[in-house]
């Protein structure tokens, strides 16, 4: 018989652990992340056990005390780990039983299928609201670039072409809104991790008198699980976050685009802070976005974790497998990876500049109001289509004239159509073409500014509840 300190497995086994395996299929070279979060769960499973008898009070201060004591040597770097006890949970309740004999009371009722289930649910609990802080941070960056540069024009594009003179308010608030959804996003699967899983036990419950109740109580969880095989199985909770995350890269990487674009010598409309690009090996001439590029780039990662978790259950059979404890690098590689991105994006972009002549000379192309000068024909009664159709007859006029819209004679506006006249040409004023935009959610300057008063509201409440 080998020594119960070899047999990690019991009685049941007469060889040690093959290494090949224990390499292959220990967990805790990164599930020791979870240690707080795992140990949160064991003193409250442990303070259960002795409300319901099966620990002693002192027993539970035993365990209580090792416990605390595991957790505070982690935290300064202190505990030895051991791949031959294969995860977090098995690393922690096995120097527990070798300090204090009540360790070995500690798994009463539990399996580490619950046990691990739990662990997580707390831990992404915590990561939620981690990532929800930061995204509120990213969206104060883009609120207080916008008020800095309120006045700032630039043209919108539709296609990559000029389309319609916008603030850069109102683009920089685009985001924001985007960011909005994925903060509900966020909101709404912290929601669904609330749950208790411990009690469920490795698939079929207990025998014994748990009190699921009071733990779920002092974990602070909603409620309880209802099914204990769906419990210890459900990795929703994880492929939800991570697809909520995906989409967060996916809106940050449209940002990041934006930014590369505009910092092109093409565009020129903004300059990123030395401290925040790069330059060339080669080329001394260069300055690059390489924060922009990466946080663009990395939505590449985030994707496909959520492709690998999605993979990983297609086809998995009731209950825990093991094939689950491939779920954890996924999902700490995506927490990681979104949050180090909001965290950097939100303070580069306190150090980006606007180049104002560049924004002026690009907005200032009068073919971003052609539409405006078909509305001014609408008003005049010409059916939208012929206004469309006459205006595009102008600029085709103009294009071939080689000359600015602007600067077509009115003689030859009056042969493209009678209904022109020397009041069109007011139409070509960008500020008219902004203050004439009063309907809810366009680019006008009172309702931008209203839309920067509402998210400072929103921002400044979220950040006051948090301190
Ligand atoms: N390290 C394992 C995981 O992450 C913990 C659960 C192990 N359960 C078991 N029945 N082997 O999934």
């Amino acid at each position: 018989m080998p020594k119960p300190s070899e047999a990690m497995w019991g009685g049941r086994f007469k060889a040690a652990a093959a290494t090949r395996l224990r390499d292959y299929t220990e967990s805790v070279s990164y599930d020791w992340q979870l240690y707080r979060h795992d140990i949160a769960g064991s003193i409250a499973h442990a303070k259960m056990l002795a409300r319901i008898s099966i620990l002693s009070p002192h027993e539970l201060d035993d365990i209580i005390e090792g416990l605390e004591k595991i957790r505070d040597e982690i935290d300064r770097g202190e505990f030895k780990w051991s791949t031959a006890r294969e995860d977090v949970h098995m690393n922690i309740e096995a120097e527990l039983t070798r300090r204090f004999p009540a360790g070995a009371k500690l798994h009463t009722g539990r399996s580490r299928n619950d046990q691990v289930a739990t662990a997580m649910r707390l831990w992404l609990k915590d990561q939620i609201a981690e990532n929800q802080q930061a995204i509120a941070g990213l969206q104060s960056a883009l609120e207080t670039w916008a008020s800095r540069d309120f006045r700032v024009v630039i043209p919108g594009y539709t296609h990559m072409q000029r389309a319609q003179p916008v603030l850069l308010a109102h683009h920089l608030l685009a985001y924001v809104e985007m960011l909005e959804r994925d903060y509900d996003r966020l909101a709404d699967c912290a929601k669904r991790a609330d749950v208790l899983p411990l009690g469920s036990g490795a698939i079929a419950g207990s025998t014994l008198p748990l009190d699921r109740q009071f733990v779920c109580k002092l974990l602070g969880f909603s409620r309880v699980s209802e099914n204990s095989m769906d419990a210890v199985s459900d990795r929703d909770f994880i492929v939800e976050y991570n697809a909520a995350c995906a989409l967060l890269a996916v809106h940050i990487s449209r940002l990041a685009e934006d930014l590369i674009l505009w910092s092109t010598a093409e565009f020129h409309f903004i300059r990123i802070g030395d401290a925040y690009t790069t330059g060339s090996s080669l080329m001394p001439q260069k300055k690059n976005p390489d924060i922009a590029e990466l946080a663009r780039g990395k939505s590449g990662r985030v994707i496909g974790n959520l492709m690998a978790l999605l993979t990983l259950l297609k086809g998995l059979p009731m209950t825990y497998n093991r094939d689950l404890q491939e779920d954890k690098e996924r999902l700490f590689d995506t927490a990681d990876t979104v949050q180090n991105t909001l965290l950097i994006l939100a303070e580069m972009l306190d150090h980006v500049e606007v180049d104002q002549e560049s924004c002026k000379r690009a907005s200032s192309d009068p073919l971003l109001l052609a539409t405006d000068l078909a509305d001014w024909l609408v008003e005049r009664g010409v059916p939208f289509r012929r206004a469309h159709h006459l205006v595009g007859a102008a600029v085709a006029l103009a294009e071939q004239k080689k000359v600015p819209i602007t600067q077509i004679s009115l003689r030859d506006w009056k042969k493209i159509s009678p209904e022109f006249d020397a009041s069109a040409l007011e139409v070509f004023s960008v500020e008219k073409a902004l203050s004439a935009r009063t309907i809810a959610g366009s680019p006008n300057t009172r309702l931008v500014k209203q839309q920067l008063t509402r998210w400072q509201k929103i921002l400044a409440t979220r950040k006051k509840e948090r301190e």
